[in-house]
């Protein structure tokens, strides 16, 4: 191999057979993404190939990360203007666009993320190989950052693969696995590991007919079919999110309905849409979002610590959950109960959890053999963590400890579920109180990424630090909180739910309550969200928190459940199930809400978010907001809470504050860190 002109972001070189190799190494960083800097060097070297004329060109990664991870995501928050955003997405426009005019074969050679811009990229290649590793990973995730694909990809992918796959890919931004791909068309091979220069250098030689998609699914772009799929797939969107809050499936939608027809100006109608949409309130925030999970992923190193072996003691709804969660995601885990039935619950729930998360009987096998039932606790002396997930009572978690602290190994992490007794009161009775931290998941454990850790002042530093780690192996988001009722999470979730109950309680339908909640962009109504949790366990953290925060609680609550009324799980509570699902009550034609129904929610609800900050619940703005994102669902395009104050004003919020005194009383009496 012959080197040729040095680059700082990647390296060309030329083989035996005249095929031109072009690695991506984004210099000082971990992962490839794709910088102006970046695109710049590209373009230039796109040139010299395009006059070199070697025999066909490869690029890959010289990273082991993985190939790219998308467009640099920093660079979109830079951007002051429409105008600017324009440049920089045509642009990209015209790099990639150049690599698809070469008069030579091109080969995108995929081995891990190939994401975004990184996959537009590769689209715009006339072949893709991708390693069939399960690590590698393909997709558009654009939406989830407010935009769509803007280099190209919503222009090159219908006609590849058909509409209906490359719309779906586009709208939900999953990842799929290079097999996935292969299928659907994306990529022209999956081979293993060992395979891929040859394979690319195979498809180089023999230049075979680039994938198009044909028949029926290449019908779907046709100007007849466009219009109708159209339709189907706004209302598939509108399920799920709605255009005033996630405007980006839609103008996409329109983009390829109205624009396929004629790929060109399609091209420059993406970039328009896309600077349209970068520069708007949805993608500011969906972007401060993705910022805010990588603080927070920041916060536990996996370096830091290196957990093998897991012991949950309780293996009720929490505990067993937790379990197999670890064990699903590679550790070793001993699950103990006092009863029999209660562990082979655990282990039927997690066999379902494996099928559905791991498909192949195998791995499913595998991380059964994970998962070992210890009804004696034989698991304690070996474990590197210890999870006590019993019920909330102190006696019975202290005589536990007392039993479990002297078993454990030196170093090992000592962690508690609960969710409302004091740490101090709880660590009282150990020999080392300040090893003991919460480690707060919620329900279900399967879908909430957060994790509190729960520290009291202490709590050892590096006991926080392991406990943040773990999280990470785990694949959880860590997010520490100081010892105080409710932490951050359910103390701001309570307020918000008790005025939605009062709400219900003056008369307010349920359905409507739920229905504002929705509009403010809440991902599931309060009233459903409290039938959900369980109106007993409501009860029960109300009860608690309204004592410690001076909450009244509203007394229909306790009714429902003397009744038996609990929720879901008894198929009435607010609302009624049937086989777990929701009825549809009518709301009257005419009926109209009270004016100020979502600010009494909301207000409540952000409220408390400002007492959490000023009390240092949570150590900044930031970890409040993304803590509440990941654990209550918090209207992501909205940013945060504290970031709403600050869009909406925190003077006019506050006054909006004392209106709802004086109309409805002291729960809405302004927390001093509105300031005055
Ligand atoms: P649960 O009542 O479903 O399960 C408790 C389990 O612990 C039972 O299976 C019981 O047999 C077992 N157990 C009790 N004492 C034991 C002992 N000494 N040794 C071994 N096993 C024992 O309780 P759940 O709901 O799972 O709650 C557990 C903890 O998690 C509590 O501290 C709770 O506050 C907390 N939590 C609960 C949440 C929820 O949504 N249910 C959410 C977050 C935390």
């Amino acid at each position: 191999m012959t080197e040729n002109k040095s680059y700082q972001h990647w390296r060309l070189e030329h083989d035996d057979e005249d095929i031109a190799w072009l690695y991506i190494d984004k210099a000082d960083a971990t992962t490839n993404v794709l910088s102006r800097e970046v695109l710049e060097e590209l373009d230039e070297l796109l040139q010299s190939v395009a006059t070199e004329r070697p025999k066909g060109l490869v690029i890959g990664s010289a990273k082991e990360t993985g190939f790219i991870a998308g467009a640099d995501i920093r660079e979109f928050t830079t951007l002051g203007s429409k105008q600017e955003a324009l440049t920089l997405i045509s642009r990209g426009q015209r790099v990639f666009d150049r690599l698809a005019g070469l008069d030579l074969p091109t080969v995108a050679m995929i081995k891990g993320f190939c994401l975004g811009g990184g996959m537009e990229m590769a689209l715009a290649c006339r072949y893709r190989i991708a390693d069939e590793d399960p690590k590698t990973k393909l997709g558009l995730p654009e939406v989830k950052l407010g935009i769509h694909p803007g280099f190209g990809g919503s222009v090159r992918l219908p006609p590849m693969i058909g509409a209906p796959a490359a719309m779906d890919l586009m709208l939900s931004g999953r990842l799929i696995s290079a097999r996935a791909a292969k299928r659907l068309g994306m990529v022209d091979y999956a081979v293993p590991t060992r395979r891929l220069e040859d394979a690319a250098r195979g498809v180089i030689r023999q230049a075979p007919k680039p994938a198009e998609a044909s028949g029926w699914k290449g019908w779907t772009n046709s100007d007849l079919v466009r219009p109708l799929l159209a339709r189907v797939l706004r209302k598939k969107v509108a399920k799920k999110a709605r255009p005033e809050h996630y405007p980006a499936p839609y103008a996409l939608i329109d983009l390829w309905s109205k624009h396929m027809g004629d790929p060109p100006r399609m091209m420059r109608e993406e970039a328009a849409s896309v600077a349209r949409l970068a520069i708007g309130e949805t993608a500011k925030n969906l972007v401060r979002v993705f910022f805010l999970q990588e603080q927070m992923k920041s916060l536990g190193k996996k370096g830091d610590f290196a957990p093998k072996y897991v012991h949950v003691i309780g293996g009720g709804v929490m505990g067993g959950d937790i379990a197999a969660w670890c064990a699903l995601r590679g550790l070793n885990v001993t699950i103990q109960d006092r009863s029999h039935e209660a562990i082979a619950r655990v282990i039927k729930r997690a066999h379902k959890l494996y099928r559905k998360k791991l498909k192949k009987p195998l791995l499913v096998r595998a991380a059964l053999d994970r998962l070992m039932p210890d009804i004696h606790g034989v698991g304690v002396a070996r474990a590197d963590v210890v999870i006590e997930a019993i019920f909330e009572d102190v006696d019975a978690k202290q005589s536990l400890y007392r039993e479990v602290e002297p078993q454990m190994k030196v170093g090992a992490l000592l962690a508690t579920n609960t969710s409302s007794i004091p740490l101090e009161v709880l660590g009282s009775c150990l020999a080392q109180p300040n090893r003991l931290v919460g480690l707060h998941f919620f329900n279900p454990v399967a879908m909430m990424q957060l994790v509190e850790i729960v520290k009291t002042d202490t709590t050892d530093a590096g006991v926080v630090k392991q406990a943040a780690a773990f999280c990470r192996h785990i694949d959880r988001l860590p997010l520490p909180v100081r010892s105080a009722p409710g932490f951050l999470v359910n103390r701001v979730l309570m307020p918000y739910l008790l005025e939605a109950v009062t709400l219900v309680e003056e008369g307010v339908p349920a359905a409507v309550v739920d229905r504002e909640a929705l509009a403010f962009g809440m991902p599931m109504g309060p009233i459903e969200l409290a039938d959900t949790v369980g109106l007993d366990i409501c009860l029960s953290v109300a009860n608690i928190l309204g004592k410690e925060l001076g909450l009244p609680v509203p007394a229909q609550l306790e009714e429902m459940v003397n009744k038996g009324r609990l929720g879901r799980k008894s198929g009435q509570g607010f609302y009624r199930y049937e086989n777990g699902k929701r009825g549809n009550p009518v709301i009257e034609k005419n009926y109209t809400p009270p004016a100020d129904l979502s600010d009494r929610m909301m207000m409540r609800f952000l409220n408390e978010a400002m007492a959490c900050l000023r009390e240092g619940i949570v150590e900044s703005e930031e970890l409040l907001d993304g803590g509440v994102i990941f654990g209550t669902g918090f209207a992501p395009f909205r940013g945060g809470p504290m970031n709403y104050i600050d869009t909406q004003g925190k003077a006019v919020l506050r006054q909006k504050l004392q209106a709802l005194q004086s109309s409805h009383g002291d729960r809405f009496m302004a927390d001093a860190g509105w300031g005055e």
